[in-house]
């Protein structure tokens, strides 16, 4: 558990005057749900898109397990196994598409322990459904140049061991948020992913994470876990007048 899969050091951007990131460091360990949250233009999609490889950091670097992924080009970074999910991509049904991409064999769960012991025809086709299912949603949205990364995990394909998840709760209603936080969690400990989110639901950051990160103008505020980082005054200090967010960090505390 203590063990470090994924280990920022010291990483800064600068897009023209804006330091979106300003010399960030943290370990991600194995196993874990760590959580980046933030006011709004904090920097946290740009740390996954500096991990994704999709930024060039301006100093610093990254490793990943033994790799230091910074010297390599995107298209290698799925392959180390490294996932990621987009933010904004409302129409993408996040629980069951990523369910079904990541973990097919929960298909057969549905269909029942006996058929899924015995793999009879009805695990065989809600199986079938499900993967059938994602390819279309793949085209619907077309997601073909995220393929790649999305499809790291098909149930047939190689596992990620690292999956990036920026705002998973966004677009979907309390009921669905929820269920998303029973999957993070069914991620983690059946199949036992590492997970790195982006969150702006305190709630589901207080249910799913071991660990928090939180960030303001490109810089970290405070580490530690879920109580520990929404009382941080410098924290509370952060969100004050942004959103509505500091209502339920408050409730989440
Ligand atoms: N490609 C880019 N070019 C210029 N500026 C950028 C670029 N990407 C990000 N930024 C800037 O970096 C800062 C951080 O943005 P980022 O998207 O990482 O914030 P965020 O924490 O994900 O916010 P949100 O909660 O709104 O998603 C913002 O000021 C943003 O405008
Ligand atoms: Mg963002």
């Amino acid at each position: 558990m203590l063990e470090t899969i994924l280990s920022v050091h010291d990483v800064s951007v600068r897009f023209g005057g804006v330091m979106a990131v300003n010399h960030v460091s943290f370990d991600v360990r194995r196993g874990e749900v760590f959580t980046l949250i933030g006011p709004n233009g904090a920097g946290k999609t740009t740390m996954f898109n500096l991990i994704s490889r999709i930024y060039e950091p301006t100093s610093g670097h990254i490793t990943f397990e033994d790799t230091t992924i910074t010297d390599l080009q995107p298209h290698s970074i799925a392959a180390l196994g490294i996932a990621r999910t987009f933010q904004n991509i409302e129409l993408f049904e996040h629980a069951t598409v990523l369910q079904n991409l990541l973990i097919g064999h929960h298909a057969h769960r549905r269909a029942g322990f006996w058929s899924e012991l015995f793999f009879t025809p009805a695990a065989q086709r809600s199986e079938l459904e499900a993967r059938l299912r994602a390819e279309e949603v793949i085209e619907l949205l077309d997601l073909q140049h995220h393929r790649n990364s999305l499809v790291a995990g098909l149930p047939y394909g190689t596992k990620p061991k690292l999956l990036l998840l920026d705002e998973p709760s966004s677009g979907l209603n309390p009921e669905e948020t929820d269920s998303m936080a029973w999957w993070i969690n069914d991620i983690r400990s059946e199949l036992g992913i590492t997970v790195l989110m982006v969150e702006h639901d305190m709630s589901l950051v207080s249910r799913v994470s071991d660990r928090v990160l939180a960030m303001n103008q490109g810089e970290v505020l405070a580490q530690g876990t879920p109580v520990e980082v929404q009382s941080h005054p410098g924290v509370i200090q952060a969100y004050l007048g942004t959103s509505d967010d500091v209502e339920s960090l408050r409730r989440a505390a």
